[in-house]
């Protein structure tokens, strides 16, 4: 079965040549995305992820260029066409197409909306949550608006790859002061040597994760000691428990830091928990 995205208006296999040479997307990386987590055919966290679209538009000056009743069928229609039962599925919204140049083009342009979807066998993230998995450390190297979802994504491809090259899948971006903002595509999560559950909290040096908002109120509801309050990278090597959290995985224990054990290298029971939770188990 060929893939099928949603492009501007109409229904297109993937390998159709979808997208014009001068879209700003392309060319500028001028543009926003979000990622909906597919379970049991349900879309996960489905206003959350609508809310930070719409605020990373309003931060990029892109116009939203449809009502979210209109979008919601659109990615259910994808969802259904790629016959997507657990999954994810990606928009993305580019400031349109126009000549090339920095400045946004003038008069505005319509925006450019993709909508794409991906079945993914759910066995992956369920030996990755059993098992536990490597991460490493890298340089802060990203721009002072982490808070927008922009599809300008280089240096967390960079750091992506880095860790693949080391066996590990997911990099953590230390500041030069020494503190872990998030992953290159999940936030950051400790519980700290007193068990204390600690996150980042909210500001423009990190993305504002939806499942991490879903899981901060799910901590709250089983009585665990929350607090959104950076920690080192020390912090991390000296946990009781690490895990990263993103809407493609929810929540996966991390079990090495840089080849050095976190938790006696074994999974721990706040990320077994909350995932639980999220899922609707616990
Ligand atoms: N990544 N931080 C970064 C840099 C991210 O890219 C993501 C999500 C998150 C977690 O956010 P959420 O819980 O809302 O998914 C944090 C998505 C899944 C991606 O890039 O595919």
């Amino acid at each position: 079965m060929s893939r099928i995205a949603y492009v501007n208006g109409s229904y297109r296999p993937l390998s159709e040549p979808l997208i014009d040479v001068e879209d700003r997307g392309y060319q500028f990386g001028d543009g926003i995305y979000e990622v909906w987590g597919v379970y049991r055919g349900a879309l996960m966290d489905a206003e959350g992820h609508v809310a930070r679209l719409q605020r990373s538009l309003r931060e990029l000056r892109i116009a939203m260029p449809m009502t979210t009743a209109a979008l919601m069928i659109i990615l259910k229609e994808v969802q259904r066409r790629n016959r997507v039962s657990e999954g994810y599925l990606y928009l993305q919204i580019t400031r349109g197409v126009a000549p090339r140049d920095h400045a946004f083009p003038s008069p505005q342009r319509r925006p450019i909306v993709v909508v794409t979807a991906k079945q993914v066998d759910p066995a992956f993230a369920e030996e990755k949550a059993r098992n536990g998995v490597s991460i490493i450390t890298t340089p802060e190297i990203r721009w002072a608006r982490r808070d927008i979802k922009t599809i300008n994504l280089l240096p967390n491809v960079l750091a992506k790859q880095a860790a693949r090259e080391a066996g590990a899948v997911e990099a953590w971006f230390v500041t030069d002061e020494g503190l872990v903002t998030e992953g290159s595509s999940s936030n950051a999560w400790i519980v700290d040597e007193n068990g204390v559950l600690r996150t980042a909290p909210l500001s423009n040096a990190i993305l504002h994760g939806v499942t991490r908002a879903a899981l901060t109120t799910l901590a709250e509801q089983h009585q665990i000691r929350i607090e959104e309050r950076s920690f080192t990278k020390e912090d991390a090597l000296t946990a009781r428990e690490a895990f990263l959290t993103s809407a493609s995985n929810v929540a996966i224990p991390i079990v090495r830091i840089d080849g050095r054990e976190i938790g006696g290298g074994t999974p721990g029971p706040v990320a077994k928990l909350l995932r639980d939770a999220y899922y609707g188990a616990a």
